[in-house]
């Protein structure tokens, strides 16, 4: 049955804002369906709402690879303006490094990076506190710090730069970075980044033009809904655009929802279908599962519709599958169902849990999931290349068993699959 796969022109059709938004803990590949959005629709802004330079996507330009963790994804879209919102943090050390490197590349993003004056700042001193993380295992790039300064009150925020007497008088830690750094002396080229990016967001769904939301990190490292305290620091689901752009929230039309063909996680933190040893080592070289951030390996597992169905919940049930290609070796490819509790009995959601039973929703707690262990569906593997398929029929019967059945557990309608990094390797109706 394809009636869980569904046209992705057809969910496209009259919505002007579209956003990409990752079903899981990050790392799902939202970069190269934004390109591929990019590519087929007439998008004038590209908008990131959340998170900082913790995100990380790789980006060739010739023969160079750039990874891209602030950027917005413009830099092959020459009429595309990309917006850092509000709802983000800044390294601009960072910031600049990147755009530099990129102008280096033959890609010149001036006057096409908009940076709202209301976006928080990260410091050398808010990295220096991150850097000293066991626990969570973060990118120790200052991102808590800065939303903990945000949330405290006590942050700098882009606006404030532009009253240095000010900004000396208030947050003298922070001025004596600005000085130390050498920024002070590209306040003017800050300054021409700067804008009030609510008024230009608005301006542009007023105007017509298409515009596209692009997510980071996953919903599960979302501050409210995700593994607290396993994640970051901002609000990464679906929810987070309103607020961290300042639109209503009925202005986002379309949410797509990445979902990898297997599970990945990066930092601490349960992940009740990771594998260990040399399963894990397997998927991990076959699908080059180490962070464009840190470079740390990821943590790798079975597809878990636990937690994705979750995940689909708080963000989208309109779904891109990615990755499934990194599957086509494998004699089985098994499918996470349920949790079986195996701690001590416990109060949980209403109840009490105790060895044995089965738990169907997925339980954020991190008391909880701790003492969880997969009920696994082994589905049979397709054993042949799908990179060079080019439309659903032509998949291997086994492969659309597996997205059908992920569908099916998820409670999710398919829009899209893809089966390799390029534009063409995307399935679609
Ligand atoms: P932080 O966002 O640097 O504070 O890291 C908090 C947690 O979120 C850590 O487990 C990180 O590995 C994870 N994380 C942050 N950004 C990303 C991302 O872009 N992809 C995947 N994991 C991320
Ligand atoms: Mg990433």
């Amino acid at each position: 049955m394809d009636s869980y796969f569904t046209s992705l022109e057809g969910r496209l059709e009259g919505k002007q804002t579209v956003a990409v938004v990752d079903n899981l803990w990050g790392d799902g590949g939202k970069g190269g369906w934004i390109d591929y959005l990019l590519s087929i629709g007439d998008y004038s802004n590209v908008i990131r709402f959340g998170g900082g330079n913790n995100a990380g996507h790789t980006i060739k330009v010739g023969d160079t690879e750039i990874i891209s963790h602030l950027v917005p994804s413009v830099q092959f879209n020459p009429g595309a303006i990309g917006i850092i919102a509000n709802g983000c943090v800044v390294d601009i050390e960072d910031l600049f490094g990147e755009l530099d490197s990129l102008r280096k590349g033959g890609i010149d993003l001036t006057e096409r990076i908009f940076l709202s004056g209301a976006a928080h700042i990260t410091a050398e001193y808010h990295r220096v506190i991150d850097g000293t993380d066991t626990k969570i295992g973060t990118t120790g790039r200052g991102i808590g710090p800065t939303y903990s300064n945000k949330a405290a009150r006590t942050g700098v925020r882009v606006n404030d730069l532009f009253d240095i007497e000010r900004l000396k008088r208030d947050h003298k830690n922070f001025y004596d970075y600005f000085i130390g750094s050498g920024l002070v002396e590209r306040l003017d080229e800050i300054h021409m980044m700067t804008a009030d990016t609510q008024k230009m967001i608005t301006a542009a769904i007023k105007d017509d033009r298409n515009i596209l939301f692009e997510g980071a990190q996953g919903a599960l490292l979302d501050i409210d809904h995700g593994t607290y305290p396993f994640l970051t620091s901002s609000n990464p689901t679906s929810g987070g655009i309103a607020t961290g752009t300042g639109i209503p929230v009925d202005n986002i039309d379309l949410i797509l929802g990445i979902v990898k063909a297997y599970a990945t996680r990066v930092g601490e933190g349960s992940m009740v279908t990771e594998y260990h040893g040399e399963q894990a080592d397997e998927l991990r070289e076959i699908a080059n599962e180490y962070g464009a951030t840190t470079g740390r390996p990821r943590r790798v597992g079975a597809f878990d519709a636990v937690a994705i169905k979750y995940a689909s919940s708080l963000n989208s049930k309109d779904i891109l599958i990615t990755k499934l290609d990194c599957l086509d070796t494998f004699e089985n490819v098994p499918i996470c169902t349920a949790y079986t509790y195996n701690g001590t009995p416990t109060r949980y959601d209403g109840q009490w849990v105790s060895e044995g039973n089965q738990i169907d929703h997925f339980p954020r707690e991190a008391r909880i999931l701790e003492h969880c262990s997969p009920v696994l569906e082994d589905m049979p593997g397709w054993n042949e290349p799908t990179t060079e398929v080019r439309s659903y029929g032509e998949l291997p019967q086994n492969a659309r068993n597996y997205v059908e059945r992920i569908a099916e557990l998820t409670d999710t309608q398919i829009c899209g699959i893809s089966i390799g990094p390029e534009r063409e390797q995307k399935i679609v109706k």
